[in-house]
This record gives structure tokens, sequence and C-alpha cells, in this order.
């Protein structure tokens, strides 16, 4: 790989010393008389193959330099178009070309998975509409004319579905406040194990139901945050742990004080994420489980608004698991 500028200098220099040799031809040929008669016969033939040479050398250069930029024009136009399946193939051994064609790949990559992701986006949110207006209208369908009783089990069913809507609905409003550019966070001094002591406690209940043992290890960390959505964030995962981890199985929860951030990370001994969905999962509406089945309930936002907030902290939540192992989610939050 050479860059750029060496290639331009190389060539300046094969043309530079061209034309001095062709001088020195030249000049022999003028120093010595013997040569007078040869020289006036040859200057011309110099001068041309000094100029042919040039103009050769030119043109090599331009040419090596314009194809890949001309390429990636049209490469752009393309991806402009909509066409995200292309992709930039000529080779070149010039280190800023080489960048640029690997950046407008990367590019044409980026806006392909967004691509993907708007319509699996799409295909979840209607899905996750169409399963509860389906009950409700065949249910009230089935009461209005007589075929069903109004009993309050079916009455209790519908409600359901209407609560299952709500949440959906609020949830996609809590999603567009927590992405939202000027999201107002009040922060306050925190220490991280306390809030995750206290956010633990309102898992008790859910806790021993399922028969789950839950560990809260570290040691004190003050960072400024939002409080709230801190706290938000941290029942997120625990739910999602409790949610993904079998009857019997364990959550541990460990805070560390670094020098500049807190440290929090959950981890569980539940069903665990696939290499397939894991690069996804804080994508809005993204379910592992493409079945949507309303065993797991959820509908996939908690982990993109959990994203949202933690970012608008200037930190970083990532996701490491083991199918069928467990997982474990890391909240980093700069002091
Ligand atoms: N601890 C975990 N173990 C296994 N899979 C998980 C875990 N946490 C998240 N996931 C996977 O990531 C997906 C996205 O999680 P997220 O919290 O955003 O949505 P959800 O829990 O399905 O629904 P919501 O949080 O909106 O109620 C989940 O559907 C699940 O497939
Ligand atoms: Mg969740």
């Amino acid at each position: 790989m050479r860059s750029l500028r060496t290639q331009i200098a190389v060539a300046t220099c094969i043309v530079v010393f061209a034309t001095i040799v062709a001088a020195c031809i030249l000049s022999n040929y003028l120093t010595s008389g013997m040569f007078a008669a040869c020289m006036a016969a040859h200057y011309p033939a110099v001068a041309a193959f000094s100029v042919i040479f040039s103009v050769a050398m030119s043109f090599i250069l331009a040419r090596q330099i314009s194809h890949p930029i001309v390429k990636a024009a049209a490469v752009t136009e393309q991806i402009a178009a909509g066409d995200y399946d292309v992709r930039f193939e000529s080779p070149t051994k010039t280190t800023e070309l080489h960048d640029l064609v690997e950046a407008v790949n990367h590019l044409a990559g980026a806006l392909s998975k967004q691509e993907t992701l708007r319509r699996q986006l799409t295909a979840d949110v209607a899905h996750e509409l169409r399963t509860p207006l389906t009950t409700l209208g065949t249910h009230l369908e089935a009461m209005t004319e007589g075929v069903w009783e109004p009993t309050p089990d079916r009455l209790n069913s519908c409600h359901e579905e209407i609560l299952r809507l709500g949440k959906m609905v609020s949830d996609i409003e809590r999603l567009e406040r927590a992405e939202a550019d000027d999201l107002q966070l009040d922060k306050t001094e925190t220490d991280l194990f306390a809030l995750a002591q206290s956010v633990t406690d309102n898992f008790a209940g859910e806790l021993s139901k399922k028969n789950l043992r839950l560990d809260l290890c570290g040691e004190a960390s003050i960072v400024s945050v939002d409080k709230d959505r801190i706290a938000g964030v941290i029942g997120n995962l625990i739910s999602n742990a409790v949610k993904y981890t079998p009857d019997g199985g364990g959550i541990r929860i460990t805070v560390e004080d670094k020098d500049k951030a807190g440290i929090l990370t959950i981890e569980d001994t539940g069903i665990g994420i696939s290499e397939t969905d894991l690069p996804y999962i804080f994508e809005r509406f993204y379910r592992a489980d493409k079945s949507r089945t309303r065993g797991t309930g959820g509908a996939g936002i908690g982990l993109a608004i959990a994203k949202s907030v933690v970012t608008a902290h200037g930190g970083e939540v990532t996701a490491q698991s083991e199918p069928g192992q467990g997982s474990r989610f890391t909240i980093s939050l700069p002091k």
C-alpha cells in the first residue's frame, strides 16, 4: 500500500529525472563539436521523448487516482438511489483511495443494516398491534352476535388485551422521550450500590415466585446520574434476567468503583442470547424470540430505552452471552 503523496512525489521525481537526463544528453551534444551534427539530428527526438514520457507518466498517475474516485462517485450514487447491496470492488494500492473504498463500502453496509432493521421494526410493530386487536375484534364480535356470553372471564381477557395495547403505547412514548436529543437529566451524586440494592428489593416477589437466587456484591460507587432513570435501567436489566432465567437459576449483580466510572454488572444463568441476535438486542422492538410468544411478554423496547438513557449520561451498556449458559450486561457510568 502506497500513499497518494508518495506516488505523486515519485512520479514528479521520475519526470524531473527524465528531463535532467534529457538536458544532460543535449548539453553533451552541444559541447562536443564532433557531435554537433548529431545533436542537430537528435535534439527534436530527445525533446519529443521527454514530452511523451512526461505525458505518459501524468496520464498513468491521473488514471490511477481518478479511476477509484469516479467509481466511488458512481457507487455512492447507486447507494443514494437505495441500492445498499452494491459494493466497491476495485482494488487500489493507494492508502487514501483504499480508505475511501473502505468508507464507501462501510457506508453501504451500515445503511443496509438500518434498512433491514427499519423493515423489521415495521413488521414487529404491526405484529404487536395485530395480535391484541384480532383477539379483541373476534371476542367482541362473538359477544355482540350472541355467540358468546359476556362472562367476566371473557371481558377480563378483552381488558387484558387493551392493557397490553396501552402498555405498548406508553413504552413507545418512553422510548421516544429517552431518545430525544434534549433528554433532560436531573443528575445528583448517587451511590450505585445503594441504588441497585433498592431496585433489587422491588423484585423480591418475582424472584421467590421463580425460585431465583439473587446476590448483590461489590462496593459503593458514587456517580453523578439521574437516579430515577438509572433505577429504571437497572430495573429493566433485572426484569430481563428474571424473565429469561428458568426457575431455580441465579442472578448476580456486582458494583465496582473505578477511577473514572462506576461499573454495574448483571449476570444470569438464563437461556442466553445467540451470536446472531446479540448485535441487535439494543435495537427497538428486537426480540430474540421471533415467534413473539406472549409467554415471555415484552415488546423488545426495554434495552433500547436502557441504551438511550446510559448513552445520554455519557456511559456505555454492553452485553455478552453464551447460549444456554447465561448473559452478562455491563453498565459503565462516568463519575
Ligand atoms: N438476560 C437476558 N437473557 C436472555 N435474553 C435476553 C436477556 N435480556 C434481553 N434478552 C433478549 O433481548 C431482547 C430484547 O430485550 P428488551 O428488554 O429490549 O425486550 P423485552 O424484554 O423482550 O421486552 P420489554 O423490555 O420491552 O418488556 C429480548 O426479547 C430477549 O430476546
Ligand atoms: Mg426487557
